[in-house]
């Protein structure tokens, strides 16, 4: 799993026996991801229309042979080798996500055919073509899973993935009340953009440098009108949209707001659209569990806290699972879906209408 903060690949060694729905999470480990891929990816993103297709089929191959590389060290590590290994779940690189085109698409890279060929283990890939064929969102995909390990019947839990972008996952503990999930917005995508261009590091770590500055409630309210917040589910977006263009929208209109007050008004933005989101839903008997890289940023999470006071807030650690591997473990679960010829998306979040087995299989 890379996703779009591109801080490096997310591998996960899971267990998943057929008689149960759960999995345990055996080892992980994130690689970084081999220099001069990032650069071009961003790239990519930031100029779709300037995209050279023969730099793009090779960025395809070169990430199918970061992947398989990251999955080797894994086992290595571990000291296993790959006929132990039933099939690699593999998410690849989102470089666009156009779900809501006349031709819908999400365009992950990584070629699933390296994959399997380098590490001699069946590859499941290309996991949301699927559910977009069938009228979905293909996005986001990862509740199904979270429903399978998180669900409780002593609690309702919302899990909240903070990545680039950021999604939720509504688990009443009726287990056949339908799921309900979406993308809620930006997570850390415009925190890590804006922090880059003033600092030398890739994140504000902890928050810390937001922590030290000042919301701009003005600021904060223009970028809330964004529609996409008061858009109904089912709905789901990516960097392609809350990106550096869209923020330079809002900050081409202020020129006194100093640049640490925008990291702090761009974190209060991602904690209050998280907020927003999930308000109607809490009840009395709600907890909230954190992933993604969002669950390490104390200043984001206390932003979140203060905008919902009366909800208990923690991290999925505390249900047995690091924050870090949560969407790792996702498709591997998602994979093993596939491979017992089961459903991985729920038509609920996505909007397909119906359910249906995701993704292609290339064998070992
Ligand atoms: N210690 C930390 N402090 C603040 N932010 C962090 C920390 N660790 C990770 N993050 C944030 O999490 C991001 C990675 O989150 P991740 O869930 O991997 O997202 P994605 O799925 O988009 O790759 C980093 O880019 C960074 O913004
Ligand atoms: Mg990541």
């Amino acid at each position: 799993m890379s996703g779009t903060s591109l801080d490096g690949i997310d591998v996960a060694l899971v267990e998943k026996r057929s008689d149960t729905d759960s999995i345990a999470l055996i080892a992980a480990n994130t690689m970084p991801f081999p220099a001069g891929l990032v650069k071009q990816i961003k790239h990519f993103s930031a100029y779709p229309d300037n995209v050279n297709l023969i730099d793009l089929g090779a960025l395809n191959i070169a990430l199918g042979e970061a992947f398989a590389d990251a999955v080797q060290r894994l086992l290595e590590t571990q000291s296993i080798s790959a006929e132990h290994i039933h099939a690699i779940g593999s998410h690849g690189q989102t470089l666009f996500h156009a779900p809501d085109h006349d031709f819908p698409f999400s365009m992950q890279l990584g070629e699933p055919s390296v994959i399997a060929q380098r590490t001699g283990i069946t590859t499941v890939a290309d996991f949301r073509q699927r559910d977009l064929a069938a009228g979905g969102q293909g996005a986001p995909l990862v509740p199904a899973f979270h429903h399978a390990l998180f669900h409780s019947v002593d609690e309702q839990r919302i899990i909240v993935n903070i990545g680039g972008i950021s999604n939720i996952t509504l688990l009443s503990r009726d287990a056949e009340r339908a799921v309900i999930g979406f993308d809620t917005g930006p997570g850390n995508g415009l925190l890590d953009s804006w922090y880059q261009q003033h600092h030398t590091g890739n994140f504000d770590e902890n928050g810390q440098w937001a922590a030290a500055g000042k919301v701009n409630p003005t600021l904060l309210d223009d970028m809330l009108s964004e529609p996409y917040f008061s858009q109904i589910a089912p709905k789901s977006t990516g960097k392609e949209y809350f990106n550096q263009a869209w923020l330079n929208h809002y900050l081409n209109k202020y020129n006194d707001i100093s640049n640490q007050d925008i990291q702090t008004t761009l974190t209060a933005l991602t904690a209050h659209t998280i907020a927003l989101s999930i308000q109607t839903y809490i009840t009395t008997d709600t907890v909230l569990y954190i992933c993604g890289g969002g669950a390490h940023n104390a200043y984001l999470l206390a932003l979140l806290q203060k905008a919902l006071p009366t909800l208990l807030i923690k991290t999925t650690e505390a249900l047995g699972l690091s924050p870090d591997s949560v969407e790792a473990c996702a498709f591997a679960w998602l994979a093993a879906q596939t491979m017992a010829n089961k459903p991985g998306n729920l038509p609920s979040v996505t909007g397909a209408t119906d359910s249906v087995v995701l993704g292609g299989i290339y064998p070992a």
